[in-house]
């Protein structure tokens, strides 16, 4: 099992090399380097970040590094490469059973936390769809338990006071051009608890930066959510909704390095804020219904919350909010937990 998973990463490795390769050598490379500085990307960031290009055609990957059927099987385990439909009894002698996953894509390699590449994530040129592909789950990638810009970011910093959450890989590279160096994103995939309790290793202080858009505030709910188990007393998180149309990249492009600092600063919210104004949303707390629904909807939440003084301190929140005491509040949860189950 380990050895297999050696050879993988030494495929994955390779991979990368080839994509990078291509990106400088290519003869349709032209395209795909207007297009990264068409989105204001430097050479440089490029190769921080690894960046390369999956050339158009179906087996040029498959080409360059599998020269035997085993070679393939390899390429087709480390989700590289997937297997023609129609690979058994009526493929040519001598017709590869496979052909490359990125064809015509920008490729952004995920590296894990030892900075072994382990996965790709590509985007095409255009319009086209799917905009984004990634890797499937193999054996030495799972998408729950990485954090795309991780190793970059600890590369970059000695100590990261603070990890930003955002959503897209663009978003993180396009920050970093900015010299914003500790910006992280979840893979296509909604924040769970394992993204947070990595994030957690490697600093104190997160902050979610997600689209001005449905998915955006979705991804905003789902992550609170998965935090409030993890967040023990002197962790810190904020949130940040960009404006309606506006994600990290195009936000920071517009304002530059230092006031997209700024808005964050001015403009993040604290967990706390942020999570009894998303849920009295649609609530009028004026009305004693109103204000039962949000104990109703806030207790079981809370309820996630690790002990501590922070947990204390939410309770009163609520208490204080929704004119309930501590007992009562208890009795909520009680009731909401049975309900639910
Ligand atoms: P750009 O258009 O390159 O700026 O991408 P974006 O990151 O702004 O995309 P968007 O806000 O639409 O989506 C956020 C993230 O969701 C992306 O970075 C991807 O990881 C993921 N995603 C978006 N579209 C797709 C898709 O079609 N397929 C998959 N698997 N993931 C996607
Ligand atoms: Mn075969
Ligand atoms: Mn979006
Ligand atoms: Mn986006
Ligand atoms: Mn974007």
């Amino acid at each position: 099992r380990q050895r297999e998973s050696q050879s993988l990463y030494q495929l994955t490795d390779k991979a990368a090399e080839f994509y990078r390769e291509q990106l400088r050598n290519h003869p349709a490379a032209g395209n795909a380097v207007a297009y990264l500085r068409n989105r204001g990307l430097s050479g440089e960031i490029a190769r921080d970040f690894d960046i390369g290009l999956a050339p158009p055609g179906w087996d040029n990957l498959l080409n360059a590094l599998a020269d035997t059927p085993e070679k393939a099987d390899q390429l087709e385990l480390a989700g590289l490469a997937i297997r023609r439909q129609d690979s058994d009894g009526n493929s040519k002698p001598g017709g590869r059973h496979h052909y490359d996953r990125f064809r015509n894509r920008i490729i952004f390699p995920i590296r894990d936390q030892r900075g072994r590449t382990i996965a790709f994530g590509g985007r095409v040129l255009g319009d086209e769809k799917p905009k984004y592909l990634n890797s499937p789950e193999t054996p030495i990638f799972h998408k729950s338990r990485e954090l795309y810009g991780l190793w970059e970011a600890r590369q970059a910093n000695r100590n990261l006071e603070r990890l930003i959450v955002v959503e897209g890989y663009m978003d993180v590279v396009a920050l970093a051009q900015f010299d914003i160096r500790y910006a992280v994103a979840t893979l296509g995939t909604a924040c769970g608890e394992e993204h947070i309790q990595l994030a957690f290793r490697h600093t104190s202080e997160l902050l979610f930066c997600f689209d001005g858009d449905r998915a955006g505030r979705a991804a905003a709910r789902r992550a609170l959510e998965s935090a409030l188990p993890h967040m023990q007393d002197g962790r810190s998180l904020r949130f940040l909704l960009l404006p309606e149309g506006e994600d990290p990249d195009t936000l920071v492009r517009q304002l530059g390095g230092e006031r997209f600092q700024q808005l964050i600063e001015e403009q993040a919210r604290p967990l706390e804020d942020f999570l009894f104004d998303l849920l009295s949303e649609d609530i009028n707390l004026q009305t004693m219904d109103g204000r039962a629904r949000l104990s109703k909807l806030a207790a079981p939440l809370l309820d996630l919350l690790p002990g501590g003084v922070y947990r204390q301190l939410m309770f009163q929140q609520l208490a204080s909010r929704t004119g309930l005491d501590k007992d009562t509040l208890q009795e909520v949860i009680h009731a909401e937990k049975a309900r639910n189950t």
